[in-house]
């Protein structure tokens, strides 16, 4: 059995990682803990509790709140991509579970003291929480089995400016943190996203079809992301955190992959938030495992058979 904790700025594309991970049978969803990114923190973790609910997770997973802010730079969301509430301006009603009263980054690091060596973390937003996780205790990316990363822009145009992907962009001091810990990590960019993980007008017009509580949340919560995504070039819908996650659930959907040293551009000028990638390795250790190619075809049909409400399987590592 697998364990898993996502930490998540819960919108578009996070409530379908959500889905995957809440809806996969053969795995321990131990915890969501929440960060500000796509929208303020209050907001993410009422969608994280309304995910839980569509998912029929309903109060059979903490959730827990987390940084209201990046570590040095004032918040910067994503509501114009999302929604006011992340959600496609959705709206919806609170869920009936609440959040736990312990801080998201106390429980990262009790969870992954709870279940030394074997928790796996996908973060899925900026990474405000993990840093602070790292800072609250320096031996955490020894006491996990592998920190899962959607984010940043290896080699490629950025989603936010020329240079930088949004989760990085919103927190660059929190990815140098986290880059620089030691953790087992695996990173996929956005420029795989738009490349591998992209959802067609086809295969909307198909999910159209089904017509059930499942797709018609993932439709109404992706709405406007896919607006988006089609009026900045992209042919259908980006779903990078979904990406991300089927992933890590099953790693032999990505194709190819490079070791690589990180680092990230922290300054507030035209590089904040970029990745600068060393995939030669000439004279440094790797840091991060980056993936370079993802199955396009095996992802949809991931994607299908999560909105057709069949049981999901993890890979088992
Ligand atoms: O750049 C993509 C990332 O930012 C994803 O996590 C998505 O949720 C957006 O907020
Ligand atoms: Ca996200």
């Amino acid at each position: 059995m697998r364990h898993f904790l996502i930490d998540t700025d819960t919108a578009g594309d996070d409530t379908t990682a959500l889905l995957l991970l809440a809806r996969t049978t053969n795995i321990a969803l131990e915890g969501v803990t929440t960060v500000a990114g796509n929208v303020d923190v209050q907001q993410a973790t009422e969608n994280a509790l309304y995910t839980l609910q569509i998912a029929d997770r309903a109060s059979q997973v903490p959730v827990y709140a987390g940084a209201s802010r990046p570590l040095l730079y004032p918040l910067q969301t994503a509501t114009d991509v999302h929604g006011a509430d992340g959600m496609g301006n959705a709206h919806y009603p609170p869920a009936i579970q609440r959040p736990e009263q312990t801080h998201a980054v106390e429980a990262i690091c009790r969870l992954a003291d709870q279940w030394a060596g074997r928790l796996e973390i996908v973060a899925i937003g900026p990474l405000t929480n993990i840093a602070l996780a790292v800072r609250l205790d320096p031996l955490l990316p020894k006491k996990i089995r592998h920190l899962w990363v959607m984010g940043g822009a290896v080699h490629a145009q950025g989603n936010v400016t020329p240079a930088a992907e949004f989760n990085f962009y919103v927190d660059p001091h929190a990815v140098h943190i986290v880059l620089d810990a030691g953790f087992p990590l695996t990173l996929l960019g956005w420029e795989i996203c738009v490349r591998d993980g992209v959802l067609s007008d086809a295969f909307f017009e198909e999910i159209e079809g089904l017509q059930t509580p499942l797709t018609s949340f993932f439709l109404q919560t992706n709405r406007l992301v896919r607006a988006f995504d089609k009026s900045h070039g992209v042919a259908g819908a980006t779903q990078p955190d979904a990406l991300l996650t089927a992933v890590a659930l099953q790693p032999t959907l990505a194709t190819k992959s490079a070791p690589a040293f990180l680092q990230v551009a922290v300054d507030d000028n035209a590089t904040r938030g970029m990745t600068v990638a060393d995939l030669l390795l000439l004279d440094r250790t790797k840091n991060a495992t980056v993936v370079r190619g993802v199955d396009a075809g095996a992802f949809q049909q991931r994607m299908r058979d999560l909105l057709e409400g069949n049981p999901l399987v993890a890979q088992e590592r």
